[in-house]
């Protein structure tokens, strides 16, 4: 017979137990209590923004965040064209279409000059979703400008990039929303949370 080998199987020990036992202990296993709070602050200050929320899944940070950005059927979203499909889908979710925007040699995320022929293309994209594939930022500088230029949302998906820098800075920090994932496979893995990040307004 053989041995199985769980990818990432997880690890009940002391401090997991004795949170376990202190939220029946005092019976806040729900609605959201302390723990959460002071993750979703630890999460802000650590990535260097106002806000963090908590949410279930990288997956669902995007789609609040296309939701934020007021994405309707058949609006436009620029998005990166090599990545997982967690990226693009919440797109469909709502109705709107992906314009995929082609990758640079050096980092493998989206080419700014693609970008900006993109908008020369289309200039009223509802948002634009970069994400930064396997730990590697994007070129956020020159993304965020062309954005920042045609007033548009960018949206950070940093789900595969959580402690990854770009010049200095945290990713996650680039989009007015970023999403984060912690999910089994990924680089930091604490198990399932995921949020959402926002840089400055009050949606988080
Ligand atoms: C680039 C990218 N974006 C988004 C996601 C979605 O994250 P989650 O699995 O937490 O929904 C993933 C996860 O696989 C990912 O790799």
């Amino acid at each position: 017979m053989h041995k199985r080998i769980y990818l990432s199987s997880p690890t009940m020990h002391d401090l997991e137990m004795i949170y376990i036992q202190e939220a029946f202990d005092t019976n806040w296993v729900a609605p959201l209590g302390k723990n959460v709070d002071e993750f979703e602050k630890e999460m802000a200050s650590f990535i260097g923004i106002g806000h963090a929320a908590a949410l279930i899944s990288g997956t669902s940070a995007l789609h609040l965040a296309i939701k934020l950005c007021g994405v309707k059927p058949g609006d436009l979203v620029f998005c990166s064209d090599l990545t997982f499909s967690a990226t693009v889908n919440p797109v469909s979710y709502e109705g709107g279409l992906q314009v995929f925007i082609d990758s640079e040699r050096e980092t493998w995320n989206m080419d700014p000059l693609a970008l900006q022929k993109a908008f020369e293309m289309h200039p009223n994209p509802k948002a634009v979703i970069v994400a930064n594939l396997y730990g590697t930022p994007a070129k956020l500088d020159e993304i965020k400008a062309i954005c920042d230029k045609h007033n548009v949302p960018l949206i950070e998906d940093a789900a595969e990039s959580l402690g990854a820098t770009y010049k200095g800075k945290q990713t996650g920090m680039f989009g007015k929303y970023s999403a984060l994932s912690l999910v089994v496979l990924k680089n930091k893995t604490r198990k399932e949370y995921t949020g959402i990040m926002e840089k400055s307004s009050k949606a988080a």
